[in-house]
């Protein structure tokens, strides 16, 4: 999928505001918290992708590049789920996830469909980038080869994602609308980081 990605999705991806670096050593202290955020986080992946298959049964290309990732969210789940266990340490609850709500605050609720399309694509795109973002600082930063070695195939596997949703939303809308609206997410998301406070207990 990702070698028929268009230079132009490449040229559109692209964070506005790198991660705090202090992160990586509040998150790598708090390990427990920050794996059960985590596991929580590719269960949602795994039920969002679900419920994107759903809604978008008639688009015959995406039903089809989802399927595998499904499969692959809930892989991450499992991994991440053993690697708590492995530890001695137990799955928490679910927490309210305060970025991802904000995220569909800033989605069209009166657009048409395919503006609505287009969000869904799009929000999936920005978390899984900003997720790949964290997973490559904790794969540089972090004191523990393991733990280094253990986000990096994260980042690989989700660094694929992000694409995928953009070239899906390419593949379904004309590409200056995706554009536009991409820059739009950008900014939004932007802000967004920059009014959240810096937490090691999360991913986002
Ligand atoms: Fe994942
Ligand atoms: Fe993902």
């Amino acid at each position: 999928m990702h070698n028929s990605l268009s230079e132009h999705a490449r040229n559109i991806l692209g964070l506005q505001l790198p991660t705090d670096p202090r992160w990586v050593n509040l998150a790598e202290i708090q390990l427990n918290e920050i794996l059960t955020d985590y596991a929580w986080c590719e269960q949602k992946a795994a039920l969002t992708c679900i419920s994107l298959i759903q809604k978008n049964h008639d688009k015959h290309l995406l039903v089809q590049e989802l399927m595998p990732i499904v499969t692959e969210e809930w892989g991450h789940f499992r991994q991440v789920l053993a690697e708590l266990y492995k530890r001695g340490l137990s799955l928490g609850k679910p927490r309210k996830d305060i970025y991802v709500n904000k995220l569909i605050a800033f989605q069209k609720k009166d657009g048409g469909p395919d503006e609505r399309f287009l969000d869904s694509m799009l929000i999936m795109a920005l978390i899984e980038a900003r997720s790949c973002e964290r997973f490559k600082r904790l794969s540089e930063g972090m004191e523990d080869e393991y733990m280094r070695k253990f986000y990096r195939r994260f980042m690989e596997s989700e660094a694929g994602h992000y694409t995928l949703f953009i070239t899906m939303a390419e593949h379904y809308i004309d590409k200056k609308i995706v554009r536009k609206r991409w820059a739009q997410w950008l900014q939004y998301e932007k802000e967004l980081m920059t009014s959240e406070e810096v937490r090691g207990d999360r991913i986002h």
